[in-house]
């Protein structure tokens, strides 16, 4: 591993090295600034009509969808309730939806509806598995719920992690959700 990536370097800084030589043989004849300036703005302008186009059309097309449904319109089988504060994630209620009881676990390859709210400030809720793998996450705003859907796939023990800068108490805002 580490070899390939010692090989992978030392042809890239050979290419680099390649194409700057290049870029110095065919710039001998050099033009006055005042010459090339109108064309160099003509490319900037297309340059930003461009990127406006793309950035507009591409939250055009994702801010369009909200607030998110869930996958393939499935309805949630369970129903997890989390509230971010200065420095904690609480799970306020986890709920089988099919017959409103309250449950201790979570079952994996059920769809869970994740009501995600704060109490102060705002935080990121981020859910990751055992081995460090983030699997979903949204904000965490007070006064503006949001709702996040998940399937845990497999049994296991899955921390709740703070991923917005919230004061002192930020890295050790965590809990778990046991899924079995
Ligand atoms: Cu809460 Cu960072």
């Amino acid at each position: 591993m580490a070899i390939n990536a010692g090989i992978l370097t030392l042809v890239g800084t050979l290419i680099i090295i390649a194409i700057t030589k290049w870029l110095i043989g065919s710039t001998r004849d050099s033009a006055p600034g005042e010459a090339v300036a109108p064309k160099i703005y003509g490319m900037r302008k297309a340059y930003f009509a461009f990127l406006s186009i793309a950035i507009l059309g591409s939250l055009f097309a994702s801010l369009r969808g909200l607030p998110y449904s869930p996958p393939h319109n499935a309805e949630p089988a369970y129903q997890v309730a989390v509230t971010g504060k200065m420095w904690m994630w609480e799970v306020t209620a986890m709920t089988n939806l099919a017959d409103h009881t309250p449950v201790a676990a979570l079952p994996q390859g059920a769809l869970v509806e994740i009501q995600v709210t704060a109490e102060d400030v705002n935080h990121g809720i981020g859910i990751y598995n055992e081995a460090g793998e983030i699997l979903t996450q949204t904000q965490a705003m007070p006064g503006h719920p949001s709702k996040i859907y998940h399937t845990f796939t497999a049994p296991g023990t899955y921390h709740i992690v703070c991923m917005e800068y919230c004061g002192a108490g930020h890295p050790v805002m965590n809990s778990v959700i046991t899924v079995e």
